[in-house]
């Protein structure tokens, strides 16, 4: 399925003059196609923004691959913008998307900067406004889009902002992530060994009551008293200091009376959504907190994925012989089809295809600390591409980020940086040459080995260079205007 690309012509702000000559991959209609894989025929993309340099190509990011995407730049760069337009062209029907899949989006949002999100720039600015007056000159089709916002409960929106609520049972959490919320080391830590003990007692293989001697049963669907009452009356848990184990019990009585504990458990199913975007609006939360909820939900998203892709794999193989079988033996063919239907029919209830969009990624996967969501995420990023799932993440600090996100990163996309540690950071991470000789604006050259320092410190908001291992070098990006309201602070 294509759509037809307008052709906007027009004046960027800002140009570059630059050397050597860009050899990339072509995408639709002569564009720039970035992070395309070999194989197959239909163009699967959404749309960026415009080459900022001659001849001004169009920029398109392939969604037809899995795609680990890092996107860099100090504080008001335009980070968080760029992170809404790649989400937005996910589940845009205008021309910003080209191809017929639909996967599904989660933005965790840290900051709640994508609270207006669900608005759309149409609705919301005067016609004669600077931002409407961009969508005319890109000619960015102007549509409603699917978006929707959730929030631990316990945590408000402003009037009138529809959300929906989103909670954990503690037993949700396995021990790895009890351990994380409160700070411990499972095994250099003597509260962490009594937290994976204790939860493996009345979780998994159940104990002995030692006021009564009869056996409680290993329970699955535990709660806090479940946990308190085992610390209490479990024989063998007695051998830890008493102090150790009032120190847990402390910790698991303030973990109750938070109100996003609160008895229904975490389905992520509800969040991902083929062509919906989901943005989870986390800064109301405890840092812990946040980074164990984000655990809890790349681990479900990684698992009933997994199932899912199994599911549609065995489906095609079905498909594929029941079109082999379908003259020499129908009947056979016929048993395929039924297969391939069951299979499909179980693969919809796992999860679809789908992209983790983090904002401020360095909470979560920091390059040092003890951070309850970092083995989840890093598991995510390894393997993740197995199973169709893609992820974008957003920092102002690419040296706090664990190093093994920058190795693993197919996609660059980096604003203006002025940290010189950072700027050491991205360029370790480019997979790419950086250009020999850049001239911004026919005014500031910049040549020889300090190029991308220069080249990156003097980028203009709105402009990235992007980088990837399919291009000769880097190439500078201006990214394409909204369709839905930016909503990051002025202050
Ligand atoms: N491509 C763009 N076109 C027009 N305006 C932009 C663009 N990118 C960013 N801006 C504007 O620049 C400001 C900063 O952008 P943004 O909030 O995305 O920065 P950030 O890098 O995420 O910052 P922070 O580090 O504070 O999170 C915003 O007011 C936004 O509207
Ligand atoms: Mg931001």
């Amino acid at each position: 399925m294509t759509k037809e690309i307008p052709q906007a012509t027009f004046r960027l702000e800002h140009g570059f003059a630059v050397k050597p000559d860009l050899a990339v991959d072509a995408g639709p209609g002569n564009a720039i196609l970035v992070g395309r894989v070999t194989g197959g025929d239909e163009v699967e993309a959404i749309y960026l923004g415009k080459q900022a340099e001659t001849p001004y190509r169009n920029v398109w990011l392939d969604t037809r691959a899995a795609h680990v995407l890092y996107v860099m730049g100090k504080r008001r760069s335009g980070k968080s913008y760029t992170l809404g337009v790649i989400a937005e062209g996910l589940v845009a029907q205008g021309w910003t998307r080209q191809g017929s899949s639909s996967q599904g989006v989660l933005i965790l949002d840290t900051m709640n900067v994508f609270l207006t999100m669900p608005f759309v720039a149409m609705d919301t600015y005067p016609e004669n406004s600077a931002e409407m007056r961009d969508l005319r000159k890109w000619q960015i089709a102007q549509e409603e889009l699917p978006i929707r916002l959730f929030r631990p409960a316990g945590t408000s929106v402003p009037v009138g902002v529809e959300t929906r609520e989103i909670s954990l049972r503690p037993s949700d959490l396995g021990s790895d992530e009890w351990c994380g919320l409160f700070e411990v080391d499972p095994f250099a830590d003597p509260l962490g060994h009594l937290i994976t003990e204790l939860h493996g007692k009345v979780a998994i293989d159940g104990y002995t009551d030692s006021r009564t001697g009869t056996p409680v049963a290993a329970n699955w669907m535990f709660d806090i008293q479940d946990l308190l009452n085992a610390i209490d009356f479990d024989p063998d848990l007695q051998r830890y200091h008493r102090d150790t184990r009032e120190a847990l019990r402390r910790r698991l009585v303030s973990i109750r009376r938070l109100p996003v504990f609160s008895g229904q458990g975490l389905d992520v199913t509800d969040l991902l959504v083929p062509g919906q975007v989901s943005i989870l609006l986390l800064r109301d939360l405890d840092q812990q907190l946040r980074a164990t909820l984000v655990a809890l939900i790349v681990r479900q998203i990684m698992h009933l994925r997994g199932v899912a892709e199994h599911e549609e794999r065995i489906g095609a193989v079905h498909v594929a012989r029941a079109a082999k079988l379908a003259d020499s033996d129908p009947t056979a063919a016929a048993a395929e089809r039924t297969l391939a239907d069951q299979a499909a029919a179980r693969a919809k209830r796992g999860l679809p295809r789908a992209w983790i969009i983090i904002d401020e990624a360095h909470n979560y996967v920091p390059a040092i600390g003890v951070t309850p969501s970092r083995k989840p995420l890093k598991k995510y990023v390894d393997e993740g591409r197995n199973l169709g799932l893609s992820i974008v993440v957003a920092t102002q600090n690419p040296a706090g980020l664990d190093p093994s996100l920058q190795r693993n990163a197919d996609v660059l996309l980096v604003h203006s940086l002025s940290r010189h540690d950072d700027i050491a950071a991205a360029e370790g991470m480019i997979n790419t040459a950086a250009p020999t000789e850049v001239i911004l604006d026919t005014r500031n050259k910049f040549e020889g080995a300090k190029s991308f320092e220069s080249l990156v410190r003097n980028l203009p908001l709105g402009y990235a260079l992007a980088a990837t291992d399919r291009a000769n070098r880097l190439f500078p990006v201006r990214i394409r205007p909204r369709i839905t309201v930016h909503g990051g602070g002025e202050y």
